[in-house]
């Protein structure tokens, strides 16, 4: 079967000495016979520091975001075989926080996409709803849209070297999460899309949900057919709530 996954996504918090007090927390913590894959996205100018504090240990670590272009004139920018050289092992792509605030449209996070697989990393490809949206039955035509773009631009043979997490935007630090029936639907659908590609690639790729993951309800999204696991943002600030929901991933493997 599939192997579970929790990623812990930031976003732009912490500071050097919150880092390292969360991060020895939870290597602390973290079971090390837990069959599940656990990575955290800090942000970029931390990446170097987590990296060495997590050597030889269970957590990955990874980006938020990561630049289509391979280097030049980028002011402000880094590219994925910078993140590479700097010891990730994953990026983000197409957060909706990226999408919104950043005017990241499907074409250009489906290059960002490809910039991470062609430098090694594994691309954490996010997809999702915003409440209008949902409201006028558009799910499905919106996430398949997403996901056709970067399948249009890289084949669906990058997904064989990916992650695709399900984050609905109206679930994002709202607190108000997707029932687990809700997201299995989308799960299963995202998957059938894949299926009627590459079926070996659809049974092997692992879909995490996202949008107010916590300790409190992992274990019931978790326990979802085509749930692999979780992108947790707040609950991942927090050693002791990130914990249990690695517990509760390592329990459904
Ligand atoms: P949240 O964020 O868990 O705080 O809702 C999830 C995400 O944006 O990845």
């Amino acid at each position: 079967m599939r192997r579970q996954m929790v990623a812990g996504n930031w976003k732009m918090h912490g500071s050097r000495a919150a880092n390292q007090a969360l991060l020895a927390e939870l290597e602390m913590s973290l079971k090390a016979e837990w069959p599940i894959d656990i990575v955290v996205f800090p942000p970029y100018v931390y990446l170097g520091d987590a990296v060495r504090m997590l050597e030889d240990g269970r957590i990955a670590v990874g980006a938020q975001d990561v630049c289509a272009e391979s280097g030049g004139a980028f002011t402000g920018q880094v590219s994925a075989h910078m993140l590479k050289d700097v010891g990730c092992s994953f990026c983000l792509v197409g957060h909706s926080e990226r999408r919104r605030w950043y005017h990241e449209e499907d074409a250009l996070v489906a290059r960002k996409f490809a910039a991470a697989l062609e430098a090694g990393l594994t691309p954490v490809l996010c997809v999702g709803e915003t409440l209008d949206e949902r409201e006028a039955k558009q799910t499905e035509a919106v996430i398949a849209r997403q996901l056709d773009a970067v399948i249009a631009t890289h084949g669906v043979g990058g997904f064989a070297r990916a992650i695709l997490a399900y984050e609905p935007v109206w679930a994002i630090g709202t607190g108000r999460t997707a029932s687990p029936e809700q997201a299995q639907a989308v799960h299963s659908f995202l998957r059938d899309r894949i299926h009627l590609q590459d079926a070996k690639i659809a049974r092997h790729l692992r879909i995490l949900y996202g949008g107010s993951v916590k300790a409190g309800n992992a274990a019931e999204l978790f326990s979802m057919p085509d749930v692999d696991g979780g992108l947790v943002g707040g609950a991942s600030l927090s050693a002791e709530e990130f914990q249990q929901i690695c517990a509760a991933a390592a329990v459904r493997h």
